[in-house]
């Protein structure tokens, strides 16, 4: 039974990804908006879709969604919910985040606290006690309002939104895992093709590469918010979502990834973050510049993250750099690169046009995932 609506959350520009994740588990897709796709789900879903989205953020359970213009309406709006189908008698609950676009209620912290209120207000008239003693399980919620519209979802996922487990060290600019994992799920790439990252610093685009093709589960070493909340998911599912999901993990890859970077003490750091996540079998790491990318294979795939220039003096260095990047790739003019930037100059100084250009939010930054697919390889004759 379809018991809730429940949105994942993404970054801007994934929208389609994440929607095809989840339409792949099963669910049927509600509604989508910028950064979020809604779909409707059960308790169980609760647990498949924190184990199995690779692009998501995190999920949320729909808890709330009305309208509000003031302060007023909006503590009204809070009040009508029946906040203990989700909030037990000692639950520790507060809104961890709020933000507003295009409404009249925009200071995040004056709408965390008035939800808060008339979250109290509503549960004392419920469970019969004025003061809380908010010493059981948290029940973080998250509040967002566009044009006048406010959404209050339960967060089902927790402190670190896209994160595995697997890297407890990075370099200065690691991409966001479930960024990576977006990447490659937009190019043809696939277990038994060639997949290069020459700038793969703490490894991120090879790991999550690795674990695509073994079909490793992103939420296999993490823990969840709601694995503690047995007033709504019941333990049971949980190990029961785990042990399916270990069933499903292919071994004995064909695989040919490979990690290069010009930093040879961040490849360890990668091949140790590799170990943790349990594909470190797959990928070859080695320090390797940039102009001397090579490789025997005729087709293959590069999908890189290259330094961006957040600082002043990296950015200096950007064009030669590019410049460089660009003569190596023409050495591998039928692979098929997909680089993702914000470095304005990309394809100038790479030398290069993309066939396509994909507008991806990472956090506040604009970057473009510019696309250059090679010819196909021609089919075996076997
Ligand atoms: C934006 S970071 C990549 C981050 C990576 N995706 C991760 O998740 O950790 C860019 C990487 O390019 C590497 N790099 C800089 N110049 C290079 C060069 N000439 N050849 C190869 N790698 C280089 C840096 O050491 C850095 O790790």
């Amino acid at each position: 039974m379809d018991r809730y609506t429940l949105a994942a959350t993404c970054h801007f520009g994934l929208e389609a990804v994440l929607k095809r994740e989840i339409f792949d588990l099963g669910y049927d897709i509600t509604h989508v908006e910028d950064g979020r796709v809604e779909f409707a789900g059960d308790e169980e879903a609760v647990t498949r879709a924190n184990f199995s989205l690779r692009t998501a953020e995190r999920v949320l359970i729909k808890a709330a969604e009305f309208e509000a213009g003031s302060f007023d309406e909006l503590f009204e709006g809070v009040k009508e919910v029946a906040w203990e189908n989700f909030i037990p008698k000692n639950g520790r609950f507060w809104v961890s985040k709020a933000s507003s676009v295009r409404s009249d209620l925009f200071a995040p912290s004056a709408i965390q606290s008035i939800v808060k209120k008339a979250m109290v207000d509503e549960l004392s008239g419920v469970y019969g006690i004025k003061s809380f003693p908010e010493d059981g399980e948290e029940y973080p919620f998250r509040v967002f309002i566009l044009k006048n519209k406010v959404t209050i979802g339960l967060d089902t996922t927790g402190v670190s939104p896209h994160k595995r487990g697997y890297r407890l060290m990075q370099g200065e600019a690691p991409i966001a895992e479930n960024l990576a994992a977006a990447l490659i799920m937009l190019t043809p790439w696939r277990e038994g093709r060639i997949l290069v990252d020459p700038f793969a610093g703490s490894g991120t685009i090879p790991i999550e590469a690795a674990m695509l093709a073994a079909n490793i589960a992103p939420g296999m070493n993490r823990d969840f918010n709601a694995k503690r909340w047995d007033n709504i998911v019941s333990p049971r599912l949980w190990k029961d979502c785990e042990e399916e999901a270990r069933e499903l993990i292919k071994s004995g890859l064909d695989s040919d990834i490979q990690a290069y970077d010009i930093d040879g003490e961040l490849l360890k750091v990668a091949r140790e973050n590799a170990a943790r996540a349990g594909v470190d079998k797959y990928i070859h790491f080695q320090t390797r510049d940039v102009k001397d990318l090579s490789h025997a294979k005729k087709y293959g795939f590069i999908i890189t993250n290259p330094p961006y220039g957040e600082r002043l003096e990296e950015k200096k260095r950007l064009p030669e750099l590019y410049r460089s990047f660009g003569t190596a790739l023409k050495r591998l003019d039928s692979w098929s690169v997909y680089v993702i930037s914000s470095y304005e100059d990309t394809e100038k100084y790479l030398g290069m046009r993309a066939a396509k250009k994909r507008k991806i939010y990472n956090g506040m930054i604009r970057t473009d995932y510019y696309q250059f697919p090679g010819p196909k390889p021609p089919k075996r004759l076997n």
